[in-house]
């Protein structure tokens, strides 16, 4: 039995990408033998300066679509990150373990304080991949699904569970490993296919709550590429690769498949195509989406996720605290 981790941050509308790239495989860990923890890591929306109303919602729409995507709360454990305050005090600890030089390697934190006027970089931000870390390790999760964006973060949590360890000679912590899908691990723009379509974009993404028929309209309207063959080629044709990777993984068949249904056609049939599959899937997950709101289930599932979720955490802190000698875990 393995424990399995994964996690979205409520910091805006889940977008395809994070469907594609993460939502869609949460549930199939979830009928075999492994343990499944999902969970909405809203204390990380706090590194970038959010409304708390805004926050709120994100954070209900998640778990909401969480279901919607079939995740089933009584088989996996789903809950809040601020619910399970091991969370918070094992990022403490690990954060002693951490180098400010790796840290201010992280690609993500370079390209979100790039942005920011440099005497306001929180520190939260700075600090974030080690919180990342505490998340992963209190469970001893093994296999984390992320998408490709997340690769880098779940190796920093590799190389602190191999020093750690090695500090302290003795398998403390769980190694874990990302768990990222051939296709669909980066869902580019649909207005500029060289950038990855982000929640913080909203002309080049789709949000799973858009209106099927706006969704329709980003589509027709996605960049395409000199040509009018639809192959997958993603230097040359990026935009079109990028429709191509959307329509196989949303139809659960291989790139290679896809192109063949399309040989001899033109762009305009391909993208009503892909506007077709993509709409259909909106239509399921906003019509489970309703079903959940309304069902009015949320905090019961969060409720139940904590509890499952404290009880292996907090046992994961008693045996980092004992092992470093922190006074009254024995
Ligand atoms: P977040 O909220 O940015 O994204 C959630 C998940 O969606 C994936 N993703 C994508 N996949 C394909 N194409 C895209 N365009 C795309 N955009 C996002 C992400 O890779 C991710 O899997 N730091 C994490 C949240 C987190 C976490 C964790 C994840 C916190 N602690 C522990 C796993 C384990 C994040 O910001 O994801």
């Amino acid at each position: 039995m393995e424990n399995i981790l994964s996690g979205v941050k409520p910091t805006g509308q889940l977008t395809l990408g994070n469907y594609i790239g993460a939502l869609r495989n949460f549930p199939k860990y979830q009928n075999g033998e492994d343990h499944v923890f999902v969970f909405i890591a809203d204390l990380h929306a706090l590194t970038l300066p959010i409304e708390p109303e805004t926050l709120y919602n994100n954070t209900r729409d998640i778990v909401a679509f969480y279901l919607a995507c079939g995740l089933d709360p009584t088989k996996a454990s789903i809950f809040l990150q601020s619910q399970v305050p091991a969370h918070s005090e094992l990022a403490t600890i690990l954060g002693n373990y951490a180098y400010m030089g790796e840290m201010s390697r992280m690609t993500q934190f370079k390209e979100k304080s790039s942005k920011l006027n440099e005497k306001k970089i929180g520190l939260g931000l700075f600090t974030y991949p080690v919180l990342m870390a505490a998340d992963i390790i209190l469970y001893d999760a093994k296999k984390v699904p992320v998408g490709e964006d997340q690769k880098q973060h779940v190796e920093l949590a590799r190389d602190l569970v191999i020093r750690f360890n090695h500090q302290y000679k003795q398998d403390v912590f769980v190694l874990p490993e990302p768990v990222i899908s051939t296709s669909g691990a980066r869902i580019m723009s649909l207005s500029d296919p060289t950038k990855k379509m982000s929640k913080s974009d909203a002309n080049g993404d789709i949000f799973l709550k858009d209106d099927p028929a706006v969704a329709r309209k980003k589509i027709m309207r996605a960049v395409t590429d000199l040509g009018s063959e639809v192959k997958y080629d993603k230097e040359n044709k990026p935009g079109i690769s990028n429709l191509l990777v959307i329509y196989s993984s949303l139809k659960e068949i291989s790139i290679e498949e896809a192109e063949k249904e399309f040989e001899g056609l033109r762009y305009g049939d391909f993208k009503k195509a892909v506007a077709d599959v993509v709409c259909a899937k909106l239509e399921e997950l906003q019509t489970k989406y309703k079903e959940v709101i309304e069902s009015g289930i949320i905090d019961k599932v969060l409720e139940k996720g904590a509890k499952e979720a404290s009880l292996i955490a907090n046992e994961t802190l008693k045996r980092v605290k004992k092992v470093i000698g922190l006074y009254g875990a024995k």
